[in-house]
């Protein structure tokens, strides 16, 4: 594509197409440098396209790139180039009879396909990353999510390099050749987008499983990675049953081919695809064991595992029809793996994790260049729309959706939406049809969501009236302007809330809507609350019989993507840390007062000693308090991350906000050092499984407790550190003791290092982290480390893990290195990115946001982020992907 003149796509120009494909058989000849691919297509015209009278019909328009075209027939006769128009993106034949029969043939080269993107090579293998448009990358086809076709695939390959060769669907004959070649067919019976088409090939061993479904079904499983992982696939398998079980309970889905494989690949550029019935992962979500996997890692496996299996029914049965409704599909499976995960752990501290990602990271987009809806309505590059917005605020969205149904009506209308769409391609507009089929709310506001970008900010106004015993609540919404966007219209919010007595008792509320209890919940109805609709740009509402001046408990297990601003006195946030009945909000206190605490510092230059006695104080209950779970107090003892408390600021000056963090987190492990002290060496379970879940909660605890310390005098902490690791008998500890040797200067730092690393030799995700935590580390020497580690021989700049546990981490997870007041570390970025480019687009492009916010920098770092865009821009021709990003940050 040419980048002077990128063009950019518009949500509102959607036409169906003039042809449907109803049926293709592709036949792949692999070879690593010369693979030959012949696609047979048959046609008919759409009947739902507009129609011309009389005339000829339209002509066909294929996709395709990087594919050499060989020879195009119709109907078995050759084409002459005269025939058909050919340009580098594009296939035009002008005319077709109005049912017939194409033959493409395409030559690709696997080996130098660095984009990873189409048909690549991984470790050897080969194997198709068709999502959003890669298919193209593989031979002319009308590659896009609408256009449903029923897939016959044949590969040849030679026997030695590739025993193993998979598609979609079943597999139905094989076949052994003359010349050391063997030939496969498989057979996928369900209509598909070619971006959910998939292909793997090479030496690969698998572990199997089976699965009864529900009506009595044998389905076989299996997970396909590199021999010497074979002993690392346990737990995804065992993720897998669970995932197909929850799918069946809850949501009454179940899974539909007679096997179900997923293939573990070393270069992916995401985090997996859910191709039909042929998931391919990024080994990081498939492999793990004890030795080589933190218990987050494990816990990231299994949602994963989850989300790709969910598409199957969401996003695959039911897809979207154009990529504006990507959040059709990801969004409610977000939303689905989110509630799977929360069904099997705690689900406070499920919620708790998700909204600090949602908070530190996607909060950030909708106040950055790259501001949109959950549906967007242009881009330029779709790849650069599968963002935080689409996902994590579109499970967002959803989520509200779930809240203001209530739990019976979302299962009645999920069946609603199953039943109209499946086996379509569809739009968010018709999800929101289906669950207005059985909601008692009119959603038709509701709707705004899907188009309104930015982050809305309701502020809380309290008033008590003793005389009447009436309590008012004022609460008001505004949405600020975003790229394009201005004067948004009110959404439609629902606000979870409820009041306490001065003893913390909850009282009955005379307003607002009942919510169901949970399944497993002790709460009464007055402990749960109720639901508010937050419609007006400004509403009232009043509560009767209120006897006292109440306290409130507002926006409960976070109800809303939005930003509450609510002024209260710091006693009664450290009385809603002791008191709420609902543990999210218990959590959601003590972030307020911390935040309050960080950002003092910056206006006063100290910290101010009333607050911090709240929260150290509210810190000593919580410490003390045994019944809490240890996961909880963990989340409960740790700050809002740099990139969270930057949102509530309008201009960021990063190193006087990260000395206000650090001032603060210092005072705080001070006041607690001796009881953090006792946590790290006390809380640590022996002789349990290793995902025995207390095990896991008290590990959690245990290394926050650990980091807390780290920002005391290395003297204190450092011994503790080096003992754990090496006494570490999971990778959970031994990495966390590593993680905080890594900010200090020690002699136990570079040994410990020196250890992990000759551990990590030939585990590849092992190395990953041994980059990753001296990537994170608070050493004034960061970037120069970095730099330097860039010239290791165990770096690998193509592989896209590798270049993330070095290059994202920095610049994602190292506010202080990143922010460097010379500008250092916008430079190193900036040079990654320009070397980048070229090979993979894709994932050049994911490294540019960090530079996207300059706008909102103060100081002399608003100009050294710009010109490191400017230095971008100016580098030479761009991919569409960076071009995108590089030129909206700098309008
Ligand atoms: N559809 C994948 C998922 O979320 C993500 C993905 C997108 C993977 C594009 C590869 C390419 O499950
Ligand atoms: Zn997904």
């Amino acid at each position: 594509m040419d980048t002077r003149n990128p063009v950019t796509i518009n949500r509102l120009d959607y036409q169906p197409t003039d042809w449907l494909i109803d049926h293709v058989s592709l036949q792949f000849e692999l070879d690593p440098t010369a693979t030959l691919v012949t696609s047979e297509l048959t046609l008919s015209r759409n009947p739902a396209a507009g129609q011309e009278s009389n005339g000829p019909g339209p002509g066909l328009t294929l996709q395709g790139s990087d594919c050499e075209l060989r020879s195009v027939s119709l109907d078995g006769v050759k084409l002459a180039p005269e025939d058909y128009q050919l340009s580098a993106t594009e296939l035009h034949i002008a005319q077709l009879p109005e049912h017939c029969v194409l033959v493409i043939v395409t030559c690709i080269n696997p080996e130098s396909n660095t984009a990873l993107e189409g048909l690549y090579r991984s470790s050897g293998n080969f194997c198709t990353q068709c999502e959003a448009e890669g298919f193209r990358k593989i031979t002319y086809y009308l590659d896009r999510p609408d256009v449903l076709s029923v897939f016959d695939v044949t590969i040849t390959a030679d026997v030695a390099t590739c025993p193993v060769m998979l598609a979609n669907g079943n597999r139905v004959s094989h076949e052994v050749l003359e010349g050391g070649r063997h030939r496969v067919q498989w057979h996928d019976p369900h209509p598909k987008p070619s971006y959910l088409f998939a292909l793997v090939a090479g030496d690969l061993a698998h572990i199997e499983d089976h699965f009864t479904t529900a009506s009595g079904r044998k389905v076989l499983l299996q997970i396909y990675v590199e021999a010497h992982n074979i002993d690392r696939c346990d737990f995804a398998m065992s993720s897998l049953k669970a995932s197909m079980r929850w799918d069946e309970e809850v949501y009454g889905l179940e899974y539909d081919l007679d096997c179900f494989m997923i293939v573990a690949v070393d270069d992916f550029n995401m985090g997996a695809m859910e191709n039909k019935g042929l998931n391919v992962f990024n080994s990081r979500f498939v492999l793990a064991d004890a030795q080589s996997a933190t218990d987050t890692d494990y816990m990231g496996v299994e949602a994963v595992i989850a989300h790709e299996y969910f598409h199957n029914w969401t996003g695959n049965r039911i897809t979207c029809r154009d990529w504006f409704q990507l959040s059709l599909k990801e969004g409610l499976t977000v939303f689905r793996d989110q509630s799977f995960s929360s069904d099997r752990h705690s689900a406070t501290v499920k919620r708790i994790e998700d909204v600090r990602l949602l908070r530190a990271r996607q909060f950030a987009e909708d106040s950055g260049p790259m501001a949109h809806p959950i549906r967007p309505d242009s881009y330029i590059e779709i790849n650069n729309f599968y963002t935080l917005t689409v996902y994590e605020k579109g499970a967002e969205v959803i989520r509200m959706l779930h809240t203001l149904l209530g739990p019976v009506k979302w299962r009645q209308a999920m069946d609603v939406y199953v039943e109209r769409h499946d086996g379509t391609a569809t739009t968010c507009d018709a999800f929101v049809d289906a669950m207005q089929t059985v909601a008692d709310v009119d959603l038709t506001q509701f709707r705004r969501w899907y188009s309104t970008a930015g982050t809305p900010e309701v502020r809380v106004s309290e008033e008590y009236d003793s005389q009447n015993a009436r309590f008012h609540l004022t609460l008001s919404q505004s949405c600020p302007d975003t790229p394009g966007q201005s004067d948004k219209l009110p959404l439609h919010i629902p606000v979870v809330m409820g009041l306490l007595d001065q003893q913390g008792n909850s009282l009955s509320l005379s307003n607002g809507r009942a919510l169901a209890a949970a399944v497993d919940s002790s709460q009464t109805d007055a402990q749960r609350g109720v639901l508010l609709d937050l419609t007006e740009a400004s509403q009232t509402f009043t509560f009767e019989g209120v006897d006292a001046a109440p306290v409130v408990s507002l926006l409960r297990g976070f109800s809303a993507p939005v930003k509450l601003v609510h002024d209260v006195t710091d006693e009664t946030l450290a009385f809603l840390m002791a008191n709420d009945p609902d543990t999210f909000n218990r959590w959601e206190a003590g972030q307020r007062l911390a935040t309050r605490l960080i950002l003092g510092v910056l206006q006063e230059g100290r910290i101010n000693a009333d607050t911090l006695a709240s929260l150290g104080q509210a810190w000593g209950l919580i410490l003390a308090d045994d019944s809490l779970d240890m996961a909880f107090k963990a989340e409960a003892l740790s700050l809002p991350t740099i990139d969270t408390l930057e949102g509530s600021l309008e201009q960021v000056d990063y190193q006087a906000l990260i000395a206000a963090h650090a001032m603060v987190s210092t005072a705080l492990a001070e006041k607690h050092a001796e009881a953090l002290c006792v946590l790290v060496t006390e809380t640590r379970q022996a002789g349990v499984a290793l995902l025995d879940p207390a095990a896991m909660s008290g590990r959690k605890l245990a290394n926050t407790a650990l980091a807390l310390l780290t920002w005391l005098p290395e003297s204190l902490w450092g011994p503790l550190a080096a003992a754990q690791y090496a006494a570490a008998d999971n990778m959970t500890d031994r990495i966390a003791a590593l993680a905080a040797l890594c900010h200090g200067d020690s002699a136990a730092r570079q040994d410990c290092l020196d250890d992990f690393h000759a551990k990590a030799i030939g585990n590849r995700l092992v190395m990953d982290k041994w980059f990753a935590v001296q990537a994170t580390s608070r050493r004034s020497s960061i970037v120069e480390d970095v730099a330097a580690l860039l010239q290791h021989a165990d770096f690998e700049a193509g592989n896209p893990n590798r270049l993330r546990s070095l290059v994202a981490s920095f610049a994602l997870n190292n506010p202080g290195g990143f922010h460097a007041a010379n500008g250092q570390g916008y430079r190193f970025l900036a040079d990654q990115v320009i070397a980048l480019d070229s090979r993979n687009p894709q994932v050049a492009a994911r490294l540019v946001s960090p530079l996207g916010h300059w706008k909102r920098l103060a100081g002399p770092a608003r100009d050294l982020m710009r010109q490191e865009l400017v230095r971008i821009r100016d580098s030479g021709p761009l991919s569409p992907d960076v071009f995108e990003l590089v030129s909206k940050a700098l309008q």
